[in-house]
């Protein structure tokens, strides 16, 4: 199996020197790979900025991205050849309108950045796909509204299935995820850390898909 996994954070680039990121970690992504390769799969994954690959298998290919149009070429690159794309990236909703070659200098007045929407990178992808590849989403929600969320964004993004964690999975060990798939099954595993849903994950996307 050809597996394709987005990991990490985009930064969208405010001037020269500042930019718009988020705390992602990448760990979750890291451990799906370890997990692929561990299972025999052709790994490649796309690697935001700030997250170490020394801990990544050597059979991994890895590529790097900064902004969310780098992401999406990636993934026009990429997707093609994969079964299935595991999108784990934590990718921005809005980046500045504007941006700079140059460095803002202080001033003593305010500053308002004025943003735009992203494109939702996971859903233009996913209406690309052939009959044979499957596309993974991650959504992250607060536990009251988790489920019903997360169903709302397959449905909307048109993924085969998602994964939905509550907040606190960010920059944390463990998660205790829920997996919903686009027939409406769900199944939550339980809590447990990053490496072990890895292996989890792996094992229900080729044994539910058999690819
Ligand atoms: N995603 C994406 N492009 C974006 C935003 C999100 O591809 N511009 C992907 C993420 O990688 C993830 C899925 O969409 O696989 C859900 O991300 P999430 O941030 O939970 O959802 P949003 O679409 O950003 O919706 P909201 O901000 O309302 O939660």
């Amino acid at each position: 199996m050809n597996l394709l996994i987005t990991a990490g954070p985009t930064r969208e680039p405010i001037d020269a020197v500042r930019f718009i990121s988020n705390r992602s970690s990448g760990r979750m992504g890291l451990a799906i790979a370890q997990a692929g390769v561990d299972a025999g799969c052709k790994v490649t994954m796309l690697l935001g900025p700030g997250v170490d690959d020394a801990t990544l298998p050597k059979a991994v290919r890895v590529e790097r991205f900064e902004t969310t149009d780098d992401l999406l070429q990636l993934l026009n690159v990429h997707f093609p050849k994969a079964d299935v794309l595991i999108m784990a990236a934590a990718v921005a909703d809005y980046r500045p309108l504007q941006t700079t070659d140059e460095k803002i200098p202080r001033a003593e007045t305010n500053l308002t950045l004025t943003m735009e929407p992203t494109p939702d990178v996971v859903a233009t992808v996913a209406k690309q796909k052939r009959t044979a590849q499957r596309v993974v989403g991650f959504a992250l929600e607060s536990n009251k509204t988790l489920a019903g969320r997360a169903r709302a964004k397959l449905a909307r993004k048109g993924l085969d299935a998602i994964v939905a964690n509550p907040l606190e999975t960010m920059d944390s060990d463990a998660v205790d995820a829920m997996w919903i798939d686009a027939s409406g099954q769900s199944e939550s595993p339980g809590k447990m850390a990053k490496e072990k849903f890895g292996a989890w994950l792996v094992h229900k996307v080729s044994s539910d898909w058999d690819l």
